[in-house]
């Protein structure tokens, strides 16, 4: 019987090797170089170091085969020149990979990634990648640690600026749309390695604190958070970053569960899994490890192929494998997949760049021209009373910290963007509108107090209309700049609470890294105008967009609170036992009210249930309508496809672009679902008067989610869908699924 079985096995296995794919020309230079390296010089390959200063102080190191990777170069002679002594001067000559945080451009600035996903406009954000991966490849880097694919919930937390916010569908299509940016839709020479971070669930720490704890159980981790990591392996992502953050008790760099079984088993990533910063190390503080040796082979156990800044695998492992700790086979399979992103990249046959062509393309004008276009579509109307767009003609005064930031627009990640290159507000106002426009700041820096605004108010009567910029400091969001409070920092609300009491029109044009809570605020101004920090070209692009040369189109990629006491608070949450159904808010409770438990449902007493602005929500200077919802059919099986068809209208007088969104209800799941899920998005531009006739094909099958059995399946049941602007919006048709 155990000799048929064994039989049995080898058989099946020769089979399936035989009929098996055949090994790739890039497997077989990797295992060819595999064949001839010592261990430690496959060790040295899982080895990534930050460089900077002298060259000579890391040569020594590359010579001797200790590093797999460089990050934190920038300038292409000394790239050339770490590569030189890579390639000349070790015995394999094996380049180095080349990184940097690229995160939202690297010369030429974009909308930073928040912002970016407000255009929901997955095209463009391609091509945004595609421009900052010609700038980079230029100067040599090959490898950038973006996309962040981490879901917020919390805007409390700073790195929330970094990602595409809370919503899973929309975080895929940002992460598939960069990866393809990055990484070209060919391989060639600007085709730089995409790196999908952090793996996974470090967007949802505890209070919004970074680095700190999560708690995401497996059916949460997998309908929400994992799957814009799929999307993006399925595009094709070729590296991956473990992340800070311990799920319950288990520090991702050591986590065997989401790396080598979710990641590599499941979804058979072949890429190249790299720590965060020392994150390896980090386990020891965890108390998840005891020291070096235990924390690099907990990580080499998870999945891990390189250690960024731990010193952990090139410290640690030949002993281990010597002791028999570690089996060779282990190493083999890491430094297979850092070789293979080598290959691919073709840095054998091209390890050089030319430096004189280097500086030719930064801040190319049809960069700049991409830059403007992604900070004109990602600013968020919020309010308008008919301020905007400006009239010609009119006095204007420019007030406000923001005005005039060219440090500050570029938000956070900035490392090689020079402010020098920034367009600001005021600039490209006082090009615009020569001789009309007055600037008063009021107030220098965002977090400066000042109790007495008597010269901006002055100017203000001498004014027909008060643009206000304001807004936060690149430095209050992005990594380690989580905030306890969100609203408009220092004296900036009652700066505009002065200019408001002035009766003068005033436009608040607002520049952050997260949604504040500012509902105060728009009490205070006529209009409200939300950029995400806008970059290079923000200055123009808000202009454009204040006079109606450009119409607001962005839309909120996050829920934007009331008061922070509201967080976390996203619109795909679950119904709940008790839903809000409009019980009384504090003011309306008598005096000794007694206690009673009838009509108790789920909503703060002080705020109610609601937030100021739902997920997908933005005006236009123009009006949409929906109409027509349909579905093509009522019952449909998990293979059908789903036809939707409606009728959108622009209803107002100058030409728009919609963001037409589709939301999805399961009403009875196996576990309780959202209350509603984007499952598609459109933009679609109208011109005035204009309406079209929308078809959507939705598969029955992107209804599937993991439920209580761990499958991924779509339950049979009813349904509701709505077509509308935004999340809150719309009216449901229903259908069944047999
Ligand atoms: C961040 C990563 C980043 C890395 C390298 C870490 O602190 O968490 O996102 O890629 O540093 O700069």
């Amino acid at each position: 019987m155990r000799l048929t079985k064994q039989f049995l096995f080898l058989t099946f296995a020769v089979l399936a090797i035989s009929c098996g794919r055949k090994v790739s020309d890039v497997d077989k230079k990797v295992n060819d170089l595999l064949s001839q390296m010592t261990l430690q010089e496959k060790i040295g390959q899982m080895n990534q170091i930050s460089v900077g200063g002298d060259v000579s102080n890391f040569a020594g190191a590359i010579r001797d085969g200790q590093v797999g990777s460089i990050l934190n170069e920038v300038d292409p002679v000394k790239i050339n020149e770490y590569q030189r002594i890579a390639v000349e001067e070790t015995r394999l000559g094996i380049p180095l990979l080349v990184a940097r945080d690229v995160i939202h451009g690297f010369h030429t600035v974009f909308p930073i990634p928040l912002g970016l996903a407000a255009t929901f406009d997955p095209q463009l954000v391609e091509e945004v990648a595609r421009v900052a991966a010609i700038e980079a490849t230029a100067q040599g880097i090959r490898w950038t640690f973006s996309p962040m694919l981490d879901i917020a919930r919390d805007p409390r937390w700073g790195r929330i600026a970094e990602g595409s916010g809370e919503d899973p569908y929309l975080d895929a299509r940002m992460a598939e749309a960069m990866v393809y940016g990055y990484q070209g839709r060919t391989s060639d020479s600007t085709s730089m390695a995409a790196c999908i971070k952090h793996f996974v669930g470090y967007g949802a720490a505890e209070g919004g604190r970074d680095y700190n704890s999560t708690l995401i159980p497996e059916n949460l981790l997998r309908n929400v958070y994992l799957p814009p990591f799929e999307a993006a392996v399925n595009a094709g992502a070729m590296t991956l970053m473990t992340s800070f953050n311990d799920n319950d008790g288990v520090p991702s760099t050591g986590n065997k569960h989401v790396v080598k079984e979710i990641l590599r088993g499941e979804w058979g990533f072949d890429g190249l899994v790299v720590t965060d910063w020392n994150s390896m190390g980090e386990m020891i503080n965890h108390g998840f490890a005891e020291d070096r040796p235990d924390a690099a082979k907990k990580a080499l156990e998870a999945g891990v192929d390189m250690d960024m800044m731990t010193y952990g695998f090139i410290g640690h492992l030949e002993e281990m494998v010597r002791s028999g700790e570690v089996k060779e086979s282990q190493i083999d399979a890491a430094v297979r997949n850092i070789l293979r992103i080598k290959v691919k990249l073709g840095l054998f046959e091209h390890p050089y760049i030319n430096v004189e062509a280097a500086e030719k393309v930064q801040y190319a004008p049809e960069h700049l021209a991409a830059a403007q276009k992604s900070a004109e579509e990602s600013a968020i109307l919020l309010k308008n009373d008919g301020t905007l767009p400006l009239k010609e003609g009119l006095r204007i005064l420019v007030t406000g910290p923001m005005a005039d930031a060219p440090h500050d627009q570029l938000g956070t990640w900035v490392f090689d963007g020079e402010k020098s290159h920034t367009v600001t507000p005021l600039k490209a106002l006082q090009e615009r509108f020569p001789g009309k426009v007055t600037y008063v700041p009021g107030l220098t820096y965002s977090r400066q107090e000042r109790d007495n605004f008597s010269d901006v108010v002055a100017a203000a009567r001498r004014a027909d209309v008060v643009l206000a910029f304001l807004g936060e400091e690149s430095i209050l969001s992005g990594e380690a700049h989580s905030l306890a409070d969100l609203n408009l920092i220092g004296s900036q609300s009652e700066l505009l609470k002065a200019l408001r009491a002035t009766g003068k029109p005033v436009v608040a044009s607002i520049m952050a890294g997260r949604p504040l809570t500012i509902e105060r605020d728009l009490e205070n101004c006529s209009a409200m105008l939300y950029s995400f920090h806008p970059g290079t070209m923000g200055g123009p692009a808000i202009v454009n967009l204040l006079t109606g040369e450009a119409n607001p189109s962005g839309k909120t990629p996050v829920t934007f609170l009331r008061t922070v006491g509201q967080a976390p608070m996203y619109y795909n949450h679950n119904m709940t036992g008790r839903p809000y159904s409009g019980e009384l808010l504090m003011k309306d409770i008598a005096l000794e009210a007694g206690q009673t438990s009838l009509g108790n449902t789920s909503y703060y007493l002080d705020y109610g249930a609601y937030p100021l602005f739902p997920f997908g929500f933005g005006l236009s200077y123009t009006s949409f309508e929906y109409s027509g919802i349909s579905l093509d059919r009522q019952e449909y099986r998990a293979e059908d496809t789903i036809g939707i068809t409606f009728t959108l209208a622009n209803t107002g007088s100058r030409e728009g672009t919609e963001v037409a969104q589709v939301y999805v209800r399961d009403l009875v799941g196996s576990i309780a679902r959202p209350v509603k899920e984007l499952k598609h998005f459109e933009r679609i531009t109208l011109a005035a008067g204009e309406s079209r006739t929308v078809k959507v094909e939705l598969p029955v099958s992107s209804l599937a989610f993991f439920g209580l059995d761990g499958s991924r399946k779509v339950e049979p049941g009813k349904f509701q869908l709505w077509v509308a602007g935004d999340s809150a919006s719309g009216e449901p048709v229903e259908f069944e699924v047999e």
